[in-house]
């Protein structure tokens, strides 16, 4: 099948099921090659569904043995079965029951969706449509039903087995050597929240008791050996748990929550009911093995999976085109949680960092959509950043309109009204305006429109009336499908800074008792009055919008915020902005003057004096200059990401050289003494010695060198010692090539180690990387089959390392396409997302940007590509940004 006659999916389409499935029994007896599956539906006409339909299952790869209706098998005539759906012309106008039969072969589901074998364990993966690769189905998230699942399996292969809800029994099956489970889950669901797992599994568990006074079993299960690595996770998930209580109201439904580790998954966990699935490496952690920032990855992917509890399971979407009200949702919750948990503005940093590298980037491609999409091709390409990390951006916007009060009574309600259904974004939005008297509308244009704003403030001072205006405007540059914009509703939080820190005592009747002014036209004015002197106006605290912004304000004005500002944000932002201006005319003119260097220098130097005593890891964010990736953002087009990446490094040698003696000094004190704690105070502290170390080694490679050496024979823990590796990569020769080796041999039998150790491999920005990619990927270790170690591979190559993925002669982007093409006949999921590395290719210079056009039109004209690989090259060819 050609892939451009994949039919495309669209939100104006929907209509409700003709059919309901209120229960489920499924029997899955568990075999490597030869799984068999029935599944016993009891069925109905949907009321408002169409009443002359037939029955239509969905399939996927299926094989069908039988099918009975009311007990009676159906012959030949009565049905029509394909491996993509199941159909019954002449289905029952009354409750009926279906009993289907099919077989499948996990050892041969090399997809990744539906039931499928990782190091030798069954699970299975049905988000968004992988429960048809299972059996034939009402595939589909509005159809919430029952379910029971009994599961049978050869006892030695697989002692353990789990599903859905309450365990109900368990026992052996006489004589044969297998054994069985039941379980039963009361709470109704859509088939993509199904799970089972089968498989040898050493466990780790704990009580906890909520807030109503039950006590529910929490169990996480792990490769057996590594139980011990499990400890964090299971207490990251006892801490969620209370969160959710206090935060939310929320509590756990059934008397069991189990969660499974593997290493072979497509994206990072799932939150199927009761029965979490994660990808090994976000639940996994030891000193030896994990670093700070894993440790901080396993807390808020255990927290997302256990939010959706709520935010996904007991209200689910309606249809996929409504993803972002369980993700969206579940991302700002989680987020709001880790900030609790750790530091509220360096987590806020994080935030953004990540919400410019991978949404704005992505607005700004061809594969821009809108937070709620209108039409697809292939769902799985719609789990993106847009979807989750916007999607969280408009929850947040909508929390700091109406305020922290109103926003817990609307999500009060929400959870109130909507428990138990399959929902819409309306829903979600209606809940707040209902219960503020507010009319939305405007708002809710966040969902449909895509594209980021940009907003442009220009600011002026009359002394003799000592007033202060601000004159914003906006626009958003046209996107797939949406050459006109409307102006959206933004929320600016601000305030204004004098020049010595003391308060400024103006007022503006625009700005309410929260600091907030909503921006909701074109162009709009404020105006501050008994404004005594020049202030510097600090624009969206804490990022209180998702727009980029353009200020009128010179360098000198913007150091005042770091050294004045309240808002923590806009201090480390403040820096940032200055760096970037460094940067980019770095970047363009080849050379900067001394004197602009040597001021934002010492502002930096200041500030650390100050500062990283009290709070090392904000120190360290702001220590951290934009990344390359940044640059070639902010530079936007005909890019060349050499000089971008000889700007960044003299930038950073000019300054490490200017604030030596001060990253010596940390360097030295900081060091970590008492055994290795993950808690954010102690991850500050490393993370601004290793930026230290970073900026000390940019200034002077022979001292940095020196350091790292000794800081990854001395390491007591897997940050310190990477982040020693991570400097050595910088600086070629024999002393990095023995430390990668030895690293190498050291980690050999950790898979999680080696995908580090990939990673930094793949990210040298130096010409021999693409040949050193292609050796690494004979390693022993390495697998095409395996997510994790293709991303820490290939994807960080093509996503980390500028220089050398968009090569001037093109062999980078021929390598993608060529690995992209051979992981398609594996798992297409996993081969789309590799392909959207080349989402920044329109933006690169001439030369480059033809290469990436052939590598990408080499991937289009290949017969038999995926769907996902099909829709994603496609789309990244369009013509223009406005089709
Ligand atoms: N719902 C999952 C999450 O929040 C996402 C997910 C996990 C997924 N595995 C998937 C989506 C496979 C598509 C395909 O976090
Ligand atoms: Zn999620």
């Amino acid at each position: 099948m050609r892939t451009e006659t994949a039919p495309i999916v669209r939100l104006e389409d929907y209509r409700p099921s003709d059919f309901l499935i209120d229960s489920v029994e499924l029997d899955v007896k568990l075999h490597p090659t030869e799984t068999r599956v029935t599944a016993t539906l009891v069925m109905r006409p949907n009321p408002t569904g169409r009443s002359d339909a037939p029955l239509v299952l969905d399939g996927d790869e299926l094989n069908l043995k039988s099918v009975a209706l009311d007990g009676r098998i159906l012959s030949d005539e009565e049905f029509e079965a394909v491996p993509q759906s199941l159909t019954i012309p002449q289905a029952p106008r009354q409750p009926f029951t279906l009993t289907v039969e099919t077989e499948i072969n996990p050892t041969a589901n090399t997809k990744l969706m539906g039931l499928y074998r990782s190091g030798g364990n069954y699970c299975t993966q049905c988000e968004a449509e992988g429960f048809r690769r299972i059996t034939y189905f009402l595939d589909r998230p509005d159809v919430l039903s029952v379910y029971t699942t009994r599961i049978e399996a050869d006892r030695d292969e697989a002692p353990v087995l789990l599903g859905n809800g309450n365990p109900v029994e368990n026992g052996p099956v006489d004589g044969s050597g297998r054994h069985y489970a039941v379980w039963h889950d009361p709470h109704p669901k859509p088939s993509y929240l199904f799970a089972l797992v089968g498989g040898r599994l050493g466990r780790v568990s704990k009580t906890f008791t909520t807030m109503s006074g039950r006590d529910v079993d929490l169990a996480i299960y792990v490769e057996p050996g590594k139980e011990d690595r499990a400890d964090y996770a299971l207490d990251a998930l006892e801490r969620s748990m209370r969160w959710d209580e206090k935060a939310f109201g929320r509590e756990y439904d059934l008397d069991v929550f189990n969660i499974v580790a593997v290493s072979d998954f497509n994206m990072g966990a799932m939150e199927n009911k009761g029965l979490n699935i994660f990808n090994d490496k976000y639940v996994l952690a030891s000193p030896e093995t994990a670093t700070d920032m894993d440790y901080a990855h396993i807390e808020a992917i255990i927290a997302h999976e256990y939010f959706h509890n709520w935010s996904g399971n007991r209200i689910t979407c309606r249809d996929w085109f409504q993803l972002c009200l369980k993700e969206g949702l579940t991302v700002f919750r989680d987020q709001e949680f880790s900030s609790d948990e750790r530091s509220r503005p360096v987590h806020r940093i994080a935030e953004v960092k990540t919400l410019r590298a991978r949404q704005f980037l992505e607005d700004s491609s061809p594969l821009s959509h809108p937070v709620r999409p209108t039409q697809y091709r292939e769902i799985n390409n719609f789990y993106t950043a847009t979807v989750y990390e916007k999607g969280a951006e408009i929850v947040r916007m909508l929390k700091t309109i109406i305020g922290d009060e109103d926003f817990r009574r609307g999500m009060d309600l929400y959870f109130e009204r909507c428990d138990g259904t399959a929902a819409t974004v309306e829903d979600f939005v209606n809940a707040f305006a209902d219960v503020t008297g507010r009319d939305l509308s405007h708002f809710a244009r966040w969902y449909e429109q895509s594209g980021t704003p940009r907003v442009t403030v220009k600011s002026h001072y009359d002394v003799a009336a000592q007033t202060y205006r601000l004159d914003f405007t906006q626009s958003t540059p046209p996107t797939p499908g949406q050459a006109k914009k409307e102006p959206m509703a933004i929320p600016v939080v601000l305030g204004l800074v004098s020049h010595d820190g003391s308060p400024v005592n103006a007022a503006c009747d625009r700005v309410n008792e929260r600091g907030v002014f909503l921006f909701d036209k074109p162009a709009d004015s404020i105006t501050f009055t008994g404004v005594t002197s020049l202030p510097v106006p600090s624009l969206f605290r804490g990022f209180s919008a998702p727009v980029r912004i353009s200020l009128d304000l010179p360098n000198e004005e913007l150091l005042v915020l770091l050294r004045h500002d309240r808002d923590a944000f806009n201090r480390w932002q403040a820096a940032q902005t200055v760096a970037m201006r460094l940067l980019t005319s770095l970047s363009k003119e080849g050379s900067l003057a001394d004197d602009t260097v040597g001021a934002f220098s010492s502002a930096l130097c200041s500030f650390i004096d100050r500062d990283a005593e009290s709070d090392p890891a904000f120190a360290a964010l702001v220590m951290t200059l934009p990344s390359e990736a940044d640059m070639a953002q902010e530079i936007g087009n005909d890019v060349n990401p050499d000089a971008v990446h000889r700007a960044r490094t003299e930038l950073r040698r000019r300054i490490g050289q200017a604030c030596r003696k001060r990253m010596q000094h940390f360097y030295e004190t900081l060091a970590d003494l008492g055994p290795y704690s993950p808690d954010a105070a102690s991850a500050g502290r490393r993370s601004l010695r290793n930026a230290c170390l970073d900026l000390l080694t940019a200034a002077d490679p022979q001292a940095g060198e020196a350091f790292a050496l000794a800081q990854l024979d001395s390491a007591t823990n897997m940050t310190d010692r990477l982040a020693a590796l991570s400097v050595l990569t910088t600086i070629p020769g024999p002393a990095r090539e023995e430390a990668i080796t030895r690293f190498g041999e050291r980690y050999r039998n950790e898979p999680l180690v080696i995908d580090k150790w990939f990673t930094l491999q793949a990210a040298i920005p130096e010409d021999g990387t693409l040949e050193r990619v292609k050796g690494l990927m004979e390693h022993p270790a390495f697998s095409l089959g395996n997510p994790n170690r293709v991303r820490s591979l290939i994807g960080s190559f093509a996503m980390l390392n500028q220089v050398q993925f968009n090569r001037a002669d093109g062999a980078g982007y021929q390598f993608l396409a060529s690995i992209v093409l051979r992981t398609d006949e594996l798992n297409p999921q996993l081969a789309a997302r590799l392909l959207t590395a080349f989402s920044t290719w329109r933006m690169m210079e001439n030369t480059r940007r033809e290469h990436a056009e052939k590598a990408l039109r080499s991937i289009e004209q290949k017969p038999n590509l995926s769907r996902d690989v099909g829709d994603i090259v496609s789309r990244s060819l369009e013509a223009g940004q406005s089709k």
